[in-house]
């Protein structure tokens, strides 16, 4: 596992938006596990910002949002179809961008019809992900399966808080998401977790630095043989210095 720990929101985009260059540098048509959230931002204003001055090439690569909304139209300003529109697909010519149908009836058809795309891309060569303050990662909640597959879950409280204004109050945020399951996750050879802000650093410690448990999703990462964890300084703050090495 590499740690590495950044003093600045630029060099934090930077860091992130680096692994994932190195990526689609050494593949052309490189497939890429993405996140939506707060956190990346950066790291897609950074990708555009370096295609827009040559200094990456992503036309080749094919975006897979790792998760999305259901029960709630594609549209919809809330939804990750709208997210990597707007973030990504709409600033950096791609070779695709699929995200689930968040509006889809039959959601285990919709997760099939994803895993096989997946698939056809020959496998993802990178994932990219945030941690939620309870170690969710993509949607994994508490208590995911480290097997898990892609698939219909059940939002906590904690996970659709921030979608209360988007939705007019919490109780009126969705309550499902489809998401890639652990084991789709780890399939991938690079793994890059991204985590910023105070309110992530007890789960950036437990997901580091304690026994992996289905109780902590993102814990299982620690497992993975390629794993790169890019944190700010106050996500880092509970970790203890052996693992910044
Ligand atoms: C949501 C997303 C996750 C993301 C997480 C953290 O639950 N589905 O993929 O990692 O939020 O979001 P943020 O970066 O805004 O803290």
């Amino acid at each position: 596992m590499r740690v590495v720990v950044t003093e600045s929101a630029e060099e934090f985009a930077q860091r992130a938006a680096g692994g994932v260059v190195e990526v689609v540098a050494g593949r052309h048509r490189a497939a890429l596990g993405l996140p939506s959230g707060s956190t990346p931002l950066g790291l897609y204003a950074g990708l555009a910002r370096r295609v827009r001055e040559g200094e990456a090439d992503l036309s080749g690569a094919t975006v897979f949002a790792v998760d999305e909304l259901h029960g709630v139209p594609g549209d919809h300003p809330a939804t990750n179809a709208s997210y990597f529109r707007e973030r990504l697909a709409r600033r950096v010519p791609l070779r695709a961008c699929h995200v689930m149908d968040s509006s889809a009836a039959d959601a285990a058809a919709e997760c099939e019809r994803f895993a096989r795309l997946i698939e056809a891309a020959g496998g993802l060569d990178l994932v990219v992900l945030g941690i939620g303050r309870n170690g969710h990662i993509a949607f994994n909640e508490p208590g995911s399966p480290f097997d898990s597959r892609c698939r219909l879950v059940e939002l906590t409280p904690s996970t659709r808080e921030p979608y209360a204004a988007l939705f007019g109050s919490p109780e009126a945020a969705p309550a499902h998401g489809l998401t890639l399951g652990i084991a789709d996750l780890l399939e991938a050879p690079r793994v890059l977790l991204l985590a910023s802000g105070g309110d992530k650093a007890a789960a950036v410690t437990q997901a580091l630095e304690r026994p992996a448990t289905e109780a902590l999703p993102a814990s299982v990462l620690q497992r993975h043989p390629a794993l790169t964890v890019v944190l700010d300084e106050a996500a880092a703050s509970g970790l203890s210095y052996s693992s910044r090495a």
